[in-house]
């Protein structure tokens, strides 16, 4: 089918093909950022589908994005788990970005748990910490919904007054705190990347009043909040933004720090799931 199909048919296509691959229908969903994609090997009888043989589906490019929709169960709940995302430093368009998260919702995912790694902006944080996202700035300068809107997607000008959803993400701290995880919240700015920000820019995000800083996670917010589907995000702080940090900021210690925290989210993840899916 040619890209030049509408994003509805697009969404049929692929999701026919999916549930031509899979007997689970979830609607619980999650996506796992950036050094965090080994979290799908907890998901058990899993069906594992690389992006690129999805029909329709634009595939990424960046080392440590897996780039694989994982069906299976987690904590016995049917779940979708989107490995890995498309960036818009990628050179991907606003519509790529949020390609994956409209399939889940057109799959029957209702519950979306959003993850990924940000700087830490509030000098509070440190690295390896998990923040839970309670609201962000979407200073992309892109939007997924731009262009005409499709009325079978969602509406013209959706709400925003509450992206987060208020009772996952009690969730959540419910689970962290059951875990003896500490879970403070916080606000993501959404920046396109894909240079890290200059320490000017980062105090600038710090009076705009955000908390963290990220190359992901807000199209997507804005792409399932369209599509009706309820979001909570947590955040991995990796490293402290420029300005506060005290060498340059590499994308191996970004995939590292991820790593290291698996054994906190993994549980978080696990127990938050087998709530969300009730
Ligand atoms: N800035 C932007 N995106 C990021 C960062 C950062 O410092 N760390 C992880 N993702």
């Amino acid at each position: 089918m040619s890209r030049r199909a509408d994003l509805h048919t697009r969404l049929d296509y692929a999701r026919a093909w999916v549930r031509g691959r899979t007997e689970h229908r979830p609607v619980v969903g999650v996506v796992l950022g950036s050094g965090m994609g080994a979290l799908a090997e907890r998901i058990e009888s899993r069906v594992v589908i690389p992006f690129e043989e999805i029909p329709e589906f634009p595939a990424t490019s960046v080392p440590g994005h897996d780039g694989k929709l994982v069906v299976g169960l987690l904590s016995g709940v049917p779940v979708a788990v989107l490995q890995g995302r498309v960036h818009l430093y990628e050179g991907a368009s606003s519509s790529d970005v949020t390609f994956g998260v409209r399939l889940l919702g057109w799959f029957g995912v209702r519950s979306l748990l959003l993850t990924c790694a940000a700087g830490a902006v509030n000098p509070a944080l440190a690295p390896g910490q998990l923040v839970r996202i309670a609201d962000h700035l979407n200073l992309t300068g892109a939007n997924p919904l731009s262009g005409p809107n499709d009325d079978r997607l969602g509406v013209r000008f959706p709400d925003m007054g509450a992206p987060y959803d208020a009772r996952l993400g009690e969730l959540l701290d419910a689970c962290a705190a059951r875990l003896g995880t500490a879970l403070p919240s916080g606000v993501y700015a959404g920046l396109a990347g894909p240079s890290y920000e200059t320490p000017a820019e980062v105090r600038m995000l710090r009076i705009l009043g955000a908390d963290l800083v990220g190359m992901s996670t807000v199209l997507e917010v804005i792409a399932a909040r369209h599509a009706g589907i309820r979001v909570a995000a947590l955040a991995l702080v990796t490293n402290l933004a420029a300005g506060h940090a005290v060498a340059p900021i590499a994308h191996d210690e970004v995939l590292e720090v991820g790593s290291g925290a698996r054994e906190r989210l993994g549980p978080l993840l696990a127990a938050w799931v087998a709530e969300a899916g009730r």
